[in-house]
């Protein structure tokens, strides 16, 4: 979604800020700007389409300056063209902003400000918002107190960056519901909407809450709210390296970060096992531990990819800790009103740590007096901030749009919490170090998969033109039939659906002819002989097969055209080995339709609008 990057300091800051622009392609964008104070004055330019189009602008007409803000725009409010793309000036083209979030009551300001004979150029709420400061700033003659002013108007979210050409050694940044975070270089600032973006540059971070602003200048900077209570704030460090915002040698980010998981599902679980008393220790959790015992209820809330891996938490947690799980995906329950008392644990689920809907479900469960846990990546986002407690899945950046080490972990953190809670209660430590064994192993069985993909790259050739995918999985299998199917939608923009095996009979099936290839996950478990009764229906109706199932399974290869073998574990923890080669599906399908992985079309990583 929309990045945000403003410069202060001694350099020249536009190609800093475009370099910046590109660490935050990742997030999705369709357009991209700069603009710097250059001779008191403000220089603009902007572009619908990558930021490799605005760098060439960039280059033959550079601008140059040491105070400057650059943004990659993600489409709400009017379409991605060169006049909507941001940064946006006011009609006196004395302030130039960038601003990340919705401005829901801007058609309102627009028309009053229309009526002050204002026109507009652009058909965003952003415009909007940077001609309401102006006008303020007729009024006030002080940029901080035009800002604030016209930031205490704004229904709706926003992170932003402004510069104004009337005082040009200051650069202004706020927050409300869209992340800002603050890097402190040597005599200069970098104002950036993720990290990743400022690591290059400095370690040394400050991380600004909602309602917060911050006045940036050469020397220093002050912080206070939008109200003018000043706020004194903590320096933070970043933790990851620079070269994990690097592909490593792989084609794609994606790519990497599927082969990276040996390691991050290692690094999930790094110094939290216990294998003598068959338990896990979470240090996030401790504090809470009593609470979890005693849930009656457990409520799992997340979007997307972390709602997939909320559903296995929910048959994980079923089965060994015998409480009750709910998933809700957390756009709907934040605007339900969900039933929640003091002896539910809400625990919400993401990636990034920023998804605004699971963002807001936390806040509503809290506010309902539940307890509000987190399973969160990115170190120090809103989330991990605002959650009672929580733990951190440790996955590293994740920079490909599409999730996926981020998934395995969430996973794996969710083995973890099962067992930590089981154990509290009534499973045995025999049983319990059988799960740790088995968590143990999965860096190495995980390693097998990822050692031979050319049978998955071959798969994918074959049916790279096919219009239409079926995703099937029972158990805890049926989650990661989702999976395979929304990432295969994702990245190739093939159509995909995932279903509960047995529930194909009731609708789908009348979409299987000889055309369908059928992916169905089929590891040896439980439900195993079921799943092959439902794999003999779709056979019957010459649908095409190709089976994620267990090493050794022979049997399969009688209905199946394609077998992708996976090592044998147990039945919970097989979702962490058997969603690899449904991850690796749709990559390599996705190259082979030339699509660009790492940024499909329309997605952005981190959805920071409603
Ligand atoms: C899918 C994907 C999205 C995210 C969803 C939630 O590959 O990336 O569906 O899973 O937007 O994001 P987080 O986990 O950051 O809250």
């Amino acid at each position: 979604m929309c990045g945000i990057v403003g410069y202060i300091g001694t350099k020249n800051c536009t190609p800093l800020i475009v370099n910046a622009l590109k660490r935050l392609e990742y997030r999705g964008y369709d357009s991209a700007g700069v603009a710097v104070i250059s001779h008191n004055q403000l220089q603009v330019q902007k572009k619908a389409g990558k930021v490799a189009e605005l760098v060439a602008i960039v280059d033959s007409h550079p601008i140059v300056g040491t105070v400057g803000i650059g943004h990659t725009r993600w489409a709400t409010h009017g379409a991605p063209t060169d006049i909507n793309a941001h940064p946006h000036m006011d009609q006196q083209r004395r302030f130039a902003l960038i601003h990340n979030g919705i401005v829901e009551n801007y058609m309102t300001i627009k028309h009053r400000l229309e009526r002050e004979g204002r026109t507009f150029t652009s058909q965003t709420d952003s415009e909007v918002l940077v001609q309401l400061i102006s006008l303020l700033y007729d009024k006030v003659h002080d940029f901080e107190t035009a800002v604030r002013l016209g930031l205490k108007e704004v229904e709706g979210a926003y992170g932003i960056a402004i510069i104004c050409a009337d005082e040009p050694d200051k650069l202004i940044a706020a927050r409300k519901g869209s992340p800002l975070v603050i890097g402190i270089g040597e005599d200069e600032f970098i104002v950036a909407s993720d990290a990743s973006a400022i690591v290059s540059h400095t370690r040394q971070v400050v991380y600004l809450e909602d309602g917060e602003i911050a006045v940036l200048t050469r020397t220093g900077f002050t912080t206070k709210t939008i109200d003018d209570v000043p706020v004194t704030k903590e320096v933070e460090e970043i933790t990851f390296d620079i070269e994990q915002l690097e592909k490593g040698g792989f084609p794609h980010f994606m790519l990497k970060e599927i082969h990276q998981q040996p390691e991050t599902i290692r690094d999930a679980m790094r110094g939290r096992l216990l294998p003598a008393e068959g338990t896990a220790r979470l240090g996030g959790l401790d504090s809470v531990k009593d609470r979890l015992r005693q849930a009656k209820r457990i409520v799992f809330t997340a979007c997307g990819t972390s709602w997939h891996a909320a559903l296995v938490g929910e048959y994980m947690l079923e089965h060994y800790a015998h409480v009750p799980v709910e998933v809700e995906y957390a756009s709907e329950f934040r605007y339900r009103n969900p039933v929640l008392s003091e002896e539910d644990v809400v625990f919400v689920l993401s990636q990034s740590g920023e998804t605004a809907d699971t963002l807001a479900a936390l806040r509503e469960a809290k506010r309902q007096g539940a307890l509000g846990l987190g399973i969160v990546n990115v170190v120090g986002s809103s989330i991990a901030r605002e959650t009672d407690a929580g733990v951190y899945i440790h996955a590293g950046a994740e920079i490909g749009v599409a999730s996926t080490k981020a998934f395995t972990g969430q996973l794996t953190m969710l083995a973890l919490i099962t067992l930590m809670i089981a154990r509290m209660k009534n499973l045995s430590v025999i049983e319990g170090q059988r799960i740790v064994e088995g968590l143990q192993l999965l860096p190495e069985l995980s390693k097998r998969i990822l050692s031979n993909t050319q049978n998955v790259e071959k798969i994918a050739e074959q049916f790279k033109d096919a219009r239409n995918f079926l995703y099937l999985g029972r158990g805890y299998n049926f989650p990661v039939a989702l999976e395979g199917a929304l990432k295969l939608k994702e990245i190739s923009y093939i159509h995909a659906e995932g279903y509960p095996a047995a529930e194909m009979k009731h609708g789908p099936i009348a979409l299987i002819d000889e055309n369908m290839p059928v992916v169905v996950v089929v590891p040896q478990d439980d439900i195993r002989e079921k799943v092959m009764s439902n794999i003999e229906e779709v056979r019957a109706r010459g649908g095409r097969i190709i089976a994620v199932a267990t090493e050794g399974d022979t049997d399969i290869h009688r209905l199946a055209e394609h077998v992708i073998t996976i090592p044998q574990t147990i039945p919970m923890l097989t979702p962490i080995l058997s969603v690899i080669p449904l991850h690796l599906l749709a990559y390599y399908i996705a190259v082979a339709r030339g699509c660009n992985v790492d940024q499909p079309r329309n997605l952005a990583k981190s959805v920071t609008v409603e």
